[in-house]
């Protein structure tokens, strides 16, 4: 058998580990409770960089240690939901313990109900097919809204970073491994843009059309009325990047553009390299027509890593 189909059926046991072993414990709802090693906990929310100015949201908050390490470490606020009432009681005499309350709480509600309006940062360690479901309420939150999801995946919507931990404790899904998934709620920066850059006593005319599916940015693209190649063009929530390839050999140029997304206007910063000669300047962009924003996915499969 393949390599890949070995992973496979390793990954279907790991699952079948993950359910059976959780079945015997507490939890309440679409999954059972197992808790996040401390080790993850503190990796996750380094990923996410939280901070005092956070408001983090835990989804299944089990005995709360997330949220409360968020608040212990970095200062943040939030809170956490559950169905299971005994976790949900443990979770708020720990934040008493760990003298947090006036940060943080835990309330009995239903994940997929639970209002995440207030979130700059929400976590997960639930089944594929519950991120799956929460996937279009998560990408409707505001853009730059972190999500960083415990060793399951958002499927189709692909981490902007991601993290493998060794954590020889750990007996469910994969053991003895931890997978954490960073995600960049994305704004909207699909349709066709124009810019007028003055630059280095040179003007930069930039048409641009953008096509947007989850982060990733395609399309085409002029500069100076010449048709310029887009690369490396995505999103990290509002943070738009891309550069545009005009002329070969000698008298190539690449235009860097590095920007915010806000409504119809990107405002940023455009690089220009011709040879080793580089000038910038403030570029601003502004939304000519709407475009092609695909946000949505064939269902995830829960698939091992390759
Ligand atoms: C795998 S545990 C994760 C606990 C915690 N987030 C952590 O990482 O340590 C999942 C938790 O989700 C809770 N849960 C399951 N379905 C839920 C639902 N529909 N609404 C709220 N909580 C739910 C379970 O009771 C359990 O405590």
């Amino acid at each position: 058998m393949s390599n890949a189909g070995l992973k496979w059926i390793a990954g279907l046991m790991a699952w079948g580990a993950f359910c059976s072993m959780a079945r015997a414990q507490e939890g309440v709802g679409d999954v059972v409770y197992v808790p996040t090693p401390q080790i993850v906990v503190d990796t996750m929310l380094k990923m996410a960089k939280v901070s005092a100015s956070d408001y983090i949201i835990d989804l299944g908050s089990g005995d709360g240690r997330i949220v409360i390490t968020a608040a212990k470490q970095f200062g943040a606020r939030g809170f956490g939901v559950d169905l299971d009432k005994v976790l949900l009681k443990r979770a708020n005499e720990s934040a008493q313990r760990e003298g947090v309350t006036d940060k943080v709480h835990f309330v009995e509600q239903n994940l997929f109900e639970t209002d995440l309006s207030k979130a700059t940062v929400v976590t997960s360690y639930l089944l594929p097919e519950m991120n799956e479901r929460l996937r279009p309420k998560l990408l409707a939150l505001k853009p730059g809204t972190r999500v960083v999801a415990h060793d399951y995946h958002m499927g189709e919507w692909r981490a902007d970073d991601n993290d493998t931990l060794s954590v020889p404790e750990k007996t469910v899904g994969n053991p003895g491994v931890s997978y954490i998934f960073l995600y960049y709620v994305p704004a909207n920066a699909a349709g066709k843009w124009q810019a007028s850059v003055p630059v280095g006593g040179q003007k930069v005319a930039l048409d641009v059309e953008f096509s947007q599916r989850f982060q990733m940015l395609s399309g085409s693209a002029k500069i100076n009325e010449r048709t310029g190649q887009i690369q490396g063009a995505r999103l990290r929530g509002e943070s738009v990047t891309f550069w545009i390839n005009t002329g070969t050999g000698p008298s190539a140029v690449r235009h860097e553009f590095n920007g915010k997304v806000e409504g119809d206007t990107i405002t940023g910063i455009l690089r220009v390299h011709a040879g080793k000669k580089v000038e910038q300047a403030p570029f601003t962009a502004r939304r000519l027509a709407p475009g092609k924003l695909d946000l949505s996915a064939a269902p995830a499969r829960f698939a091992p890593l390759a």
